[in-house]
């Protein structure tokens, strides 16, 4: 059925009411009287659970992470309910998710959009890529901090910093008094803050300041941050500046490791995460609406060295950007993702004193939960600035 048929079908069949959905090996296809039917990946349903345990209503993130999806899949039953418009998925685990029609025509007709021509017909997995960038991740990340006061006082010190974040994706300076004016100082030294949302220097409790699960004391998986901006922040620091409770460890991970072991070993997937967009979302609903789809890796054309990592589980957007014979594979892709993302981090305590820069475009992040009071304090810099200043210090030539 050519394409301009199916779009004409679908218009006339928006008219007509749903027979009963029922589920093949692997899809949920929804029959209308018109003839025509909608179809819809199991585990791209799962992962679209609009109930209030898997997307969280108040910061519109998605809770459940791509690597529970597989076991989550399993279908029990499907229900299909003309009057409410709806169709109801009972999973083996009795989850259930209500899906409303309108939504799913939604997405339907953005699955019809897609370009046919969607990827590069060119098959650029030709190429040699270089990951000559990428050093071992220290298992101890507080083994490479420099010291407050040198830092503040010698460029070598900064160097010395800007070095180990070129190396590894972040770097730390050690025993800085834990207060807000003297955090800004920290950051200064290596140049003026971005300014965003959230301010050029925030500090922040578990408060939901901003409909974000980094603002409660819940488990953060690991992510970078920004996903949804069309260009992420490039150096994220952190301060940890009181904690008086349990948990709050910080994971690092860093994903530009993860590329080179995709490369290597998993080149279907690889191939799949640098070329489908993920659409990612920050919406505080008559505030703000940030919206970026955009690769998962991102290569330089210029030097084929891996330059950006861009992934959040939280912040992605409905996954209407993929075209449907890809979505299988993707999944398996993002699993994977998921998987490797989620066994390997390092955990860190950031306590008083303890002032973390990440490479936003490398190093993901995350939190295990935490009991009492804490106390952040954080800023970004651009990258364009950060690595201004890494040049002038000849950190990177
Ligand atoms: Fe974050
Ligand atoms: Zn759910």
């Amino acid at each position: 059925m050519s394409l301009f048929t199916r779009k004409y079908l679908w218009r006339y069949s928006k008219l007509s009411s749903i027979s009963k959905a029922f589920s093949t090996a692997d899809t949920v296809k929804i029959p209308f009287l018109t003839g025509l039917s909608l179809e819809f990946h199991t585990i791209w349903l799962r992962h679209h659970c609009p109930c209030e345990n898997c997307f969280n209503p108040k910061t519109f993130q998605k809770m459940v992470i791509p690597s529970k999806l597989p076991d989550l899949s399993v279908i029990k039953d499907v229900e299909t309910n003309s009057s409410l418009n709806s169709v109801q998925i009972t999973w083996m685990d009795d989850h259930k998710s209500t899906f409303d029609m309108n939504w799913l025509q939604k997405v339907n007709t953005k699955w019809l959009k897609i370009p046919e021509n969607y990827f590069l017909k060119e098959d650029d997995d030709q190429y040699k890529y270089n990951f000559t960038n990428i050093h071992p991740f220290p298992s101890d990340p507080l083994q490479n901090a420099v010291n407050y006061d040198d830092f503040m006082s010698s460029d070598h010190s900064l160097a010395e910093l800007l070095g180990n974040i070129v190396k590894h994706g972040f770097g730390i300076v050690q025993n800085a008094p834990p207060d807000f004016n003297s955090t800004k100082e920290v950051v200064l030294r290596i140049s003026h803050p971005q300014n965003t949302i959230y301010g050029d220097f925030s500090q922040w409790t578990s408060n939901l300041a901003h409909a974000d699960t980094a603002y409660t004391s819940e488990y953060v998986h690991l992510h970078t941050d920004t996903s949804y901006f069309s260009e992420p922040m490039g150096l994220q620091m952190f301060h940890c500046l009181k904690h008086e409770g349990t948990g709050g460890m910080n994971s690092l991970v860093d994903g530009f490791a993860i590329v080179k072991k995709f490369h290597e070993n998993f080149p279907g997937e690889h191939s799949l995460l640098k070329k489908v967009f993920i659409p990612s979302q920050f919406l505080d609903v008559g505030k703000h609406h940030f919206y970026t789809a955009d690769v998962t890796f991102k290569y330089s054309l210029l030097t084929r060295s891996i330059e950006r990592f861009r992934y959040n589980p939280h912040d992605m957007a409905t996954l209407d950007t993929i075209p449907f014979n890809l979505i299988a594979p993707f999944y398996t892709s993002l699993v994977r993702l998921s998987d490797e993302v989620e066994s390997s981090p390092v955990w860190v305590k950031l306590s008083p004193g303890v002032v973390i820069f990440l490479d936003n475009w490398r190093v993901l992040h995350g939190r295990s939960e935490f009991t009492g009071f804490r106390h952040l304090c954080g800023a970004y810099i651009g990258r364009s600035d950060w690595l201004s200043k890494a040049r002038v210090l000849g950190v990177v030539k």
